[in-house]
Formats: C-alpha cells, structure tokens, sequence
C-alpha cells in the first residue's frame, strides 16, 4: 500500500525562478528517463518479482521514485510558476503556460505526454535489473546535464541529490544481478549456437572521411572469436542454426568455450570469406 507524507524527501529551495530551465526539468518528470518511467518500470517489475529478495529492492527503489518524482515535480512546479501570469515568461513554453496554467504536466520536455511504451518490463528478473542497470545510467546522465545547464544554487542541490541516488540504485541493481549468480552471458534457458555465437561480423569496411578504419578491441580482438569479412559482399550466409542433438550442453555456452581456436571452421554456418583476425593489427585502429 502506499501512504504520503507531506514532506519532501529533499528540501526544495529555489533562487530565482526560471520558466526555461523549468521547461528542461520536465525530462525528468515525464519523460523517457525520468522519475515516473523508473517508479513504474520498478514498481511493476516488482508486482512480477518471484524472488522474495529482489521483489524487496524492486518495491523499495520504486517507491523512493515516486519520492523523486515529487521533487522534481515540486522543483519544476516552482519555476514554471511564473508562466501563470507573466506573459514573457509564458513564451518559454505557451503549451504548458496556455494549457497547464504554469504547472507539470505529465509530458516531457518537448511536450510529448509520458507513455508506458518507455518502460522495459520482460518479467525475466536478470533482464530486467540490467534493464534498470541503464535506466539508472540514463537518469544520471540526464541530471548531469540539467545541473550543467543550472544557475540556481538551490536547484543544483536538489538535482545533486537526485543524481547521487541514481548511482546507489545503479549500484544495488548491479548487486542484485550478480547474486542471482548467473553467467553474464547466461539469458533464459535455450544455449545460443556454438560456432555463430563467437563469429564476429565485420560489417562496416573502407575508410572513412575522417580516415576511420577497421578498430580492434576485446570484442573481435580474442581466440575465441572467429571474424567474418564483409559477409554481404562474399556471399556470407548462415544454413542453419539449431545445433545439431547432443551439441548444445553447458561446456557449449559463449563464457564455458574460449579454449576455441580463432578462425576454426563454422559448422552450422557457410563462411565465404571467414578467415582468421587480419595478421597486421596495425592497421585495424
Ligand atoms: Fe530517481
């Protein structure tokens, strides 16, 4: 059940009302990645939660965003506030001065109403804390940027305070993931292909304007990792990717097979023109 207490979780104080910057923090009222979007993507993944433990953490971040949510809805309120009558003020945002008065609205920034469309709710729990992992990233990226573009030292407080829970939430999140103990390539219960699962696809060739070639890094840059070469252009194509009985087993999975061989030939697919990492990593970077 929910109660409210009226009292805000962080003390609100503001300077100088600005009805621009007022117009900005609605981002984070209703928009993709503000308070409302987490309350309910928690708040629901939690209503599906199995595990006792992370049902727990689910409803306890999710509550404290719908707190968020009254802060930055007080916050936002207080400097829209004086669209309602101050018509230099009001051209800021005609929308929320005309149709909201001065006050939030559940719609973001550019005016766009909040839709549960932004919510990522799979009711698989490790999907979903990775899910929350980077909503919260997002979020704190978002304050990051709202503090940046900030004036008012009572706002920046407030906005600080908000952007420091992101990254607690980030943290238990990614705690909850790891004591599920699951691989981190472990998703669901039916193993990817051996052979394509390690093939690396390079797809984006030539130089470009900006004298940008091939990168190598730890993703295509690895014995286990077999590279494909433009696979549009040599005829790449995959036949068939269900493994063949008694193929997939545990010692098949993506974490379980970096003892393979980079380059070695793919059973379940025709390579065309797969061939090992390019000898001269020099000019891959
Ligand atoms: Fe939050």
């Amino acid at each position: 059940m929910y109660h409210h207490i009226k009292k805000l979780m962080f003390t609100v104080r503001v300077g100088q009302p600005d009805p621009r910057f007022g117009n900005m923090l609605l981002e984070q009222f209703g928009g993709a990645h503000g308070e409302l979007a987490a309350a309910m993507q928690y708040s629901i993944q939690g209503l599906n939660c199995e595990n006792m433990a992370c049902k727990d953490l689910l409803m306890d971040i999710g509550t404290e965003e719908l707190s968020h949510l009254e802060i930055i809805g007080t916050l936002a309120r207080m400097h829209l506030k004086p669209m309602k009558k101050d018509a230099a003020a009001a051209e800021h945002d005609p929308l929320v001065a005309i149709a909201g008065g001065g006050g939030v609205t559940l719609c973001n920034s550019m005016g766009n109403a909040w839709t549960a469309d932004y919510l990522k709710v799979t009711g698989e729990l490790d999907v979903d804390l990775r899910s929350n992992i980077a909503a919260e990233a997002r979020a704190k990226i978002v304050y990051e940027r709202l503090i940046n573009f900030c004036d008012d030292p009572g706002t920046k407080e407030a906005l600080q305070f908000l952007m420091t829970r992101e990254i607690t939430h980030m943290r238990a999140f990614m705690q909850a993931l790891d004591s599920l103990g699951k691989p981190p390539l472990s998703i669901g219960l039916i193993p990817p292909t051996p052979g394509i699962v390690d093939q690396y696809y390079n797809d984006s060739t030539g130089e470009g304007d900006d004298g940008e070639t091939d990168a190598t890094g730890p993703w295509n840059d690895d014995p286990a990792i077999t590279i494909v070469e433009s696979p549009a252009l040599a005829g790449f194509q995959v036949e068939a990717a269900t493994p063949k009985r008694g193929r997939t087993n545990s010692k098949a999975e993506p974490e379980a097979s970096t003892s393979r061989s980079r380059g070695k030939a793919e059973p379940a697919a025709k390579a065309a023109s797969s061939h090992p990492a390019k000898a001269d990593k020099s000019s891959r970077g």
